[in-house]
């Protein structure tokens, strides 16, 4: 969509509720946000969203590297209409935004990743699939309609059902792959310990594995029959930390889409993803769901960039809960950014709307930010927006 208006017709929207006394059931703001997730969730659920590995101070850590930069707004530069669309791999997206692929939702609301796809579509959002969804990938491009997607793979350590879930996931009309590098193994998640709490193992999150060929041909029996004989089949396969960037290689010349690799944080890694036949890279430490004290992601986006060519995509995630972290994400060098944990409590709270609600707001926040600090297309910040703070 260019010429964005999706700022102003945000405000309309919500400030003409206003004169017949209806306020917002979703809060605008993240923080309350999280507060109105943990009213409505379960306590083990809302764990397992807000949950960080360790102490969580990589969350932290995500949140505090913001505050380390200032967007430096211009004026009198005609803002007056705005472009939010960008490029990647050859398809135009609405916004510089995809849905994070977040898994196993059906915890957090009976709509679950179907509510989510259908919120995406009514958006134009692009949206992330993840391959621990509690749908199959086939049934949330159905609800995702023309709106693009993008599969999320977690690299199964059998090398058939790595091989099926692609091919899959190309058929399903998914976009690209998105091989996400730094959960091989679970990291140590204080929470989840203390609820002594996996939703894997209650059967939820594991759509497309029951419903894959090739995972079916590893059970003696089917899981309509031998539930929790394929869990135990799951947890098996569902990750291979004896991977390297030989079976990098192997996956980018198996996949016939464009290969994102996720969680990639050091410089080295981006240039040896690339070398190895990656087409884009996204910075991210998984929401600091993996190492306790791990490197903010956002600190880690300059130096990815400048190691890479300046065609190769790089998307970002991990602490984006407002426009303003997205332009400052954008500034230092992302094409893209990935929206997380706010969607998941717009879930949790109401279901496919409040995912809509959760959206159009940040949408709203980014395109009125992006006019304020004197931009009127996207694709233009860079560098000179931000300033960081112990600078000024
Ligand atoms: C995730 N994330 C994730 N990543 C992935 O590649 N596949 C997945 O299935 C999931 N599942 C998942 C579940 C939950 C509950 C959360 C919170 C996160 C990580 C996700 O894609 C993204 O990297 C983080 O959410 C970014 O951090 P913030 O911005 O949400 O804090």
């Amino acid at each position: 969509m260019s010429g964005s208006n999706r700022g102003s017709d945000r405000q309309v929207e919500v400030y003409m509720e206003g004169l017949a006394d209806i306020t917002p059931d979703v809060p605008p703001s993240f923080e309350a946000l999280e507060e109105a997730a943990l009213e409505v969730l379960d306590d083990e659920a809302y764990g397992y969203v807000a949950g960080g590995a360790g102490g969580e101070r990589t969350v932290g850590h995500n949140r505090d590297a913001f505050a380390k930069w200032r967007l430096w707004p211009r004026m009198l530069r005609d803002f007056s209409e705005r472009d939010l669309s960008t490029e990647l791999f050859g398809t135009e997206f609405s916004v510089p935004v995809l849905l994070a692929p977040i898994g196993v939702q059906s915890i957090i609301h009976d709509d679950g990743e179907l509510g989510t796809a259908r919120a995406a579509d009514s958006l134009d959002v692009p949206l992330v699939a993840s391959s621990a969804a509690s749908h199959t990938m086939e049934d949330i491009a159905e609800e995702l309609g023309d709106t693009p997607g993008w599969f999320q793979l977690y690299w199964p350590s059998d090398d058939d059902l790595t091989k099926s879930f692609v091919t899959r996931a190309d058929e399903a009309g998914y976009e690209a792959l998105v091989v996400t590098l730094d959960n091989n193994i679970l990291g140590w998640r204080e929470r989840d310990i203390g609820d002594a709490y996996l939703p894997f193992l209650d059967g939820e999150g594991v759509a497309n594995y029951f419903s894959d060929p090739a995972f079916r041909d590893l059970l003696d029996a089917p899981p309509e029959d031998s539930e929790l004989a394929a869990i135990r089949t799951f947890i098996d396969v569902f990750g291979d930390p004896s991977l390297t960037f030989d079976d990098l290689e192997w996956l980018c010349e198996f996949a016939d889409l464009p290969v994102v690799v996720k969680g990639v944080l050091h410089p080295d890694d981006a240039r040896e993803c690339v070398a190895r036949g990656a087409d884009g890279v996204v910075v991210s430490n998984h929401g600091g769901r993996q190492v306790d004290n791990a490197v903010p992601a956002l600190e880690a986006l300059p130096h990815v960039v400048s190691a890479l060519d300046a065609d190769v995509p790089v998307l970002f995630d991990s602490g984006i809960r407002r426009g303003a972290d997205a332009l400052v994400a954008l500034a230092l060098g992302a094409d893209a950014v990935q929206f997380g944990r706010p969607y998941a409590y717009g879930l949790a709270i109401d279901g496919e709307d409040g995912v809509e609600e959760v959206v159009k707001n940040f949408l709203a926040d980014l395109d009125l930010t992006l006019g304020l600090i004197g931009y009127d297309d996207v694709e233009d910040v860079d560098r000179e927006a931000v300033v960081r703070a112990d600078e000024l």
